[in-house]
């Protein structure tokens, strides 16, 4: 017998009904014991939790329904975030205290783990977290973790975004996390305590957009692969302690829009391929040992809107095709040795900027 249109109406309002007097749970669909074991545990390690943000988090009910908690149709844990977000006169308020429960590693179908901010969450990472290998995006940043970077990280091959930055994690950048985070586009390590060198590995994430590693202690030379990174938009690496010269394979860099090499310590010359970052608006190197001329290609980045070069060893004159750069606004080679006549058309650049150089002359300093 077919089933009429009209029984079928029917049929579809009692089952709203049905969903609308019971919650999910009622139909068996409370969320999987593991998962709210896993997340039991990590509430046990949070020591302080002075707002009450996990004061949902009870045993005795379904933890799909939990603050912070996002759950798949089949009522699996797919998102951990902060939870309970409340935006007070004060901004939000996310402080907790306590450590990373490695139980959190038995959450094995978290694509977002969204612990960042949390101000007070110490310890280190858990190796555990190795396990999360539907892991999307990874967030931690803005808290006081200890220790390194777990090299289980390998195995998080679907992670597109970590943001570790502004903790006091320490030790080196281990290879084998770009090795094998091929899905990876945004990485954050910025405002740690990470040591040794850049890998060279770091062109295996080739969907990368973002990085940030400044303000650090990284050291060693910048790596040339890093110019394979076609999608690359921001590379921010200013305060640490990079030397050697900028590789000239950086034209490769086709989308980079705003670069940050500032207070480290590069040597060499910029090279004349920099003229080739047609997209960039914004080239920070300074505090470095940078000497050479300023390469006249710089003349090709008709969008660079910020040039600072400021307190390098650049020598040589100011190339003329630079400072008809339409859009530069915020511009500063003082602080360096560079010689002979200010180009023309500097009229809306301060003398500050060219202060303290051996020998320039002309509008808006001295006439020559
Ligand atoms: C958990 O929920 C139950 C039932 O809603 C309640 O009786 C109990 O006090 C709650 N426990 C905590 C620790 O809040
Ligand atoms: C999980 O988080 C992602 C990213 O924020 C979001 O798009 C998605 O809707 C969330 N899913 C659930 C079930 O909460
Ligand atoms: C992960 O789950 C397994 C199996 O349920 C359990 O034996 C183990 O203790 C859990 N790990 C942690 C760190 O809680
Ligand atoms: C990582 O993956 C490898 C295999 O690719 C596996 O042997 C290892 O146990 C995994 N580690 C973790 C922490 O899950
Ligand atoms: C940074 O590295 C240098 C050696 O490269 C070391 O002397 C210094 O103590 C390190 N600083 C920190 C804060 O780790
Ligand atoms: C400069 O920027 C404009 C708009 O942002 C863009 O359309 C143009 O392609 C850029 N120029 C170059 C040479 O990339
Ligand atoms: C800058 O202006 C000079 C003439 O003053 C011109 O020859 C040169 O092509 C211009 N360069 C750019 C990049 O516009
Ligand atoms: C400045 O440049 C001149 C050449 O233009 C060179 O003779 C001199 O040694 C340089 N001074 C410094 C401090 O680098
Ligand atoms: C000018 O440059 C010298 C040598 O680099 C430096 O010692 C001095 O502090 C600089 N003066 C100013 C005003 O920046």
């Amino acid at each position: 017998m077919e089933v009429s249109v009209d029984n079928k109406a029917l049929f579809h309002l009692m089952l709203l009904l049905l969903s609308l007097s019971f919650p999910p749970s009622a139909f068996g669909l409370t969320c999987h014991a593991g998962d709210k074991q896993a997340l039991l545990g990590f509430k046990a390690r949070i020591t302080s939790d002075p707002s009450g943000l996990l004061n949902s988090w009870n045993s005795s009910t379904d933890c799909c329904s939990w603050g912070g908690i996002g759950c798949d149709s089949s009522s699996r844990v797919v998102n951990v975030s902060r939870s309970g977000l409340t935006s007070g006169p004060f901004g939000l308020d996310t402080f907790m205290k306590g450590t990373l429960s490695p139980s959190l590693g038995n959450l094995t179908f978290l694509q977002l783990l969204d612990l960042s901010d949390l101000k007070e969450l110490t310890g280190h990472i858990p190796p555990e977290f190795g396990k999360l290998t539907r892991l999307n995006y990874l967030f931690l940043d803005s808290n006081k973790l200890t220790g390194s970077i777990p090299t289980t990280f390998r195995n998080l091959s679907q992670l597109k975004e970590l943001y570790l930055g502004y903790n006091q994690i320490s030790g080196t950048i281990p290879s084998s996390v770009f090795e094998s985070l091929r899905s990876l586009t945004e990485l954050s390590l910025s405002g740690n305590i990470l040591s040794g060198p850049i890998p060279e590995s770091i062109d295996t994430s080739s969907l990368l957009t973002m990085i940030y590693l400044d303000g650090n202690n990284l050291s060693g030379p910048l790596p040339s692969s890093i110019g394979k990174l076609k999608h690359l938009t921001f590379l921010s690496l200013g305060e640490n302690q990079i030397t050697g010269s900028i590789p000239s394979s950086f034209s490769g860099l086709s989308s980079l829009e705003y670069c940050f090499l500032g207070n480290n310590k590069l040597t060499g010359s910029l090279p004349l391929s920099i003229g080739t970052l047609s997209n960039t608006k914004g080239l920070y190197l300074q505090n470095n040992r940078l000497t050479g001329q300023l390469p006249a290609t710089i003349g090709n980045l008709v969008n660079l809107t910020d040039l600072l070069l400021v307190r390098n060893k650049l020598s040589g004159a100011i190339p003329g095709n630079l400072l008809n750069l339409t859009a530069l606004t915020y511009f500063d080679v003082s602080n360096n040795n560079l010689s002979g006549m200010i180009p023309p058309h500097t009229a809306n650049i301060p003398a500050s900027a060219f202060k303290n150089n051996s020998g320039l002359c002309g509008a808006p300093l001295p006439p020559c």
